[in-house]
């Protein structure tokens, strides 16, 4: 028989069974909104570990012959990738785009543009990498959309339409005259008249290309909606494109200017009111959440002017971007051991490394450092210096076959809109996005239709399949590399020595794990080049290297590290006991 006492207690019993299933439901809830990065029994994250590659897809692979890549064609390629030691590819904007800018309009960021395929294809190319363990990581194209957007085409099409404030619209200063003397970076004003609504909106890129107005919450958030979006699609992240123009002066004071003029005949300009506004660090750091949830990775195109700019970008916690890419590094214009060995010494002071030689908007290694006779074995030398060191590098299409820049000799050949506005001093970035050199086939087995950038003079004998079968080709030194890379716990986790810092010519240093140490030396002179390592001051008392990888002749198995003979920009790598 029940008495009160049960009664009593059974309440308190159903209260405290719902206040448990709240609690119950609650905690279930949490993980996903919490922090799902993931650490290894070192204490990293998977893209520690990673090597990037950046695939430009108009150029890498045309499955469908209409002379542009496509994703069917990077999926085909995901083999290759594997045996080269590619574990994330990052592809620059394939979303629907009027292709102003080669995809870096948007005008829709949640579909493929048809050009490269369909969503179906997407979702192939995911689970196709993921088989293979290869993650993918999308362009994220923030501080614009297309005009052709339909947010643009609302927020302009009357003063007090809901998306309005999505973009900076503004009055002008009187007739004619735009609201202030921004330029921009892409040649002329940064305001373009719009007459619908008789006003003004601001574009650092492209006219085509407004920029959206982060002070808008609205705005940050269906932009982070769109990162959740492709998280849920097997994304692993993100590279941030242009970030570091996401804010503006509200208050639109002028920028100073400088003497002289730049290369579309603008006047010099500081952009101190319209580039790198301390504001925008919060966003990443309310972007950063987001991507911890889904244990992704950030990688920004961050543009700096020195290494404490660079910093920034990490967070003063971590809290930021894992992956700023460290453009300074791209920015020493010779092959000089001196040089390189200062920017990695800044970068090795400022967080992770993110190593990058080339990309879509820079000209290709290869030329920036080859020097007309020996540029086979210097793109040897560039990959073993970048692949070597303490950081994650991102790699571009094409790099580890030796391509060059081919330029466009004509202005009317142009594809570039700056090539052409800038032409001669510009010549556009046409030159390092040309089709990717798959073998001595026609057009280099990149399509057989005529593909919309000439293949470079140089395919007949830098390609995939003539390098696969050369021995000593850069392809096969590069996979020899990243095999090292990825199998060598010193490469993998250990920290980065300088040695011999005063030496000129060539440049050294170890790379230490608890009791594992590899010492790479680097010859960057055209002269051969005798060196000397006394390691007695890091407690390695061994006289003698054995050998990992080197482009010495005779492949030498072991060396003396007290006398190391290095041929002009010879690489040597090779364990210490
Ligand atoms: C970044 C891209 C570049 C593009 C620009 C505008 O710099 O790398 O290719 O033109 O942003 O989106
Ligand atoms: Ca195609």
């Amino acid at each position: 028989m029940r008495t009160m006492h049960d009664k009593k207690f059974t309440i308190a019993g159903r209260m405290l069974w719902s206040w448990l299933a709240v609690i119950l439901v609650t905690t279930c809830m949490i993980p996903k909104a919490m922090s799902q990065v993931k650490l290894d029994s070192e204490g990293h994250q998977w893209w520690q570990h990673a090597v990037f590659y950046e695939i430009y897809p108009r150029s890498f692979a045309d499955s469908n012959n209409d002379g542009i890549g496509d994703l069917n064609g990077i999926t085909a390629k995901l083999d290759y990738l594997k045996n080269l030691g590619v574990d994330a590819i990052w592809i620059t904007p394939c979303y629907p785009s009027p292709q102003v800018d080669f995809g870096y309009d948007v005008s829709d960021y949640e579909n493929i543009d048809p050009m490269y395929g369909t969503l179906a294809d997407f979702e192939r190319l995911a689970s196709e990498a993921k088989k293979r363990n290869i993650r993918i990581i999308m362009d994220f194209v923030m501080n614009h959309t297309s005009d052709q957007h339909v947010w643009f085409k609302e927020s302009r099409s009357s003063r007090d339409n809901k998306k309005r404030d999505w973009y900076i619209w503004r009055d002008g200063k009187g007739s004619g005259e735009p609201p202030n003397n921004w330029l921009s970076t892409f040649g002329g004003p940064a305001w373009k008249f719009d007459p619908t609504t008789s006003q003004w909106y601001y574009h650092f890129f492209y006219p085509e290309q407004p920029d959206l107005n982060w002070r808008n919450p609205d705005v940050e958030k269906a932009m982070f909606d769109v990162t959740r979006w492709w998280y849920q699609r097997g994304v692993a992240g993100f590279r941030l494109d242009a970030v570091d123009t996401l804010f503006e002066d509200p208050n639109l004071h002028d920028n100073p200017e400088l003497p002289g003029k730049n290369q579309y005949g603008d006047p010099n300009m500081q952009n101190v009111y319209n580039t790198k506004l301390p504001e925008l660090h919060g966003v990443l750091q309310r972007l950063r959440k987001v991507a911890d949830e889904y244990d992704a990775v950030l990688i920004g195109e961050t543009w700096t002017k020195d290494i404490d700019e660079l910093k920034q970008y990490y967070g003063e916690h971590s809290n930021e971007l894992q992956m700023p890419m460290d453009f300074l590094f791209t920015r020493v214009d010779k092959l000089s051991a001196t040089e390189f060995r200062r920017q990695i010494a800044g970068v090795e002071t400022a967080g992770w490394p993110v190593f990058v030689l080339s990309n879509h908007d820079i000209p290709r290694a290869f030329v920036r450092y080859g020097d007309g006779v020996h540029n086979d074995q210097i793109a040897k030398l560039m990959a073993a210096l970048y692949l070597t060191l303490r950081g994650t590098p991102i790699m571009y299409y094409g790099e580890e076959i030796g391509m060059t820049n081919n330029d466009p000799k004509r202005k009317q050949d142009v594809k570039d809109p700056i090539g052409k506005l800038g032409w001669p001093k510009e010549k556009g970035r046409d030159g390092e996005r040309t089709p990717m050199q798959w073998n001595t086939g026609e057009n280099a087995g990149f399509s057989i239709a005529k593909p919309w950038l000439p293949v470079a003079a140089s395919y007949r004998t830098h390609n995939v399949a003539t390098e696969l079968k050369e021995p000593d080709s850069i392809l096969n030194f590069y996979k020899r590399v990243l095999a090292l890379r990825h199998d060598d716990p010193a490469l993998r986790d250990g920290e980065y020595i300088g040695l011999n810092d005063d030496d000129p010519n060539v440049l050294s240093y170890l790379r230490r794990y608890k009791d594992a140490a590899v010492i790479v030396a680097l010859n960057m002179s055209a002269t051969p080049q005798k060196v000397n390592f006394d390691l007695s001051g890091q407690g390695i008392s061994a006289s003698k290297a054995t050998t990992l990888l080197t482009t010495m002749t005779g492949n030498p198995s072991s060396v003396s590290l007290r006398s190391i003979s290095l041929e002009p920009f010879a690489v040597y790598i090779g364990k210490v006991e």
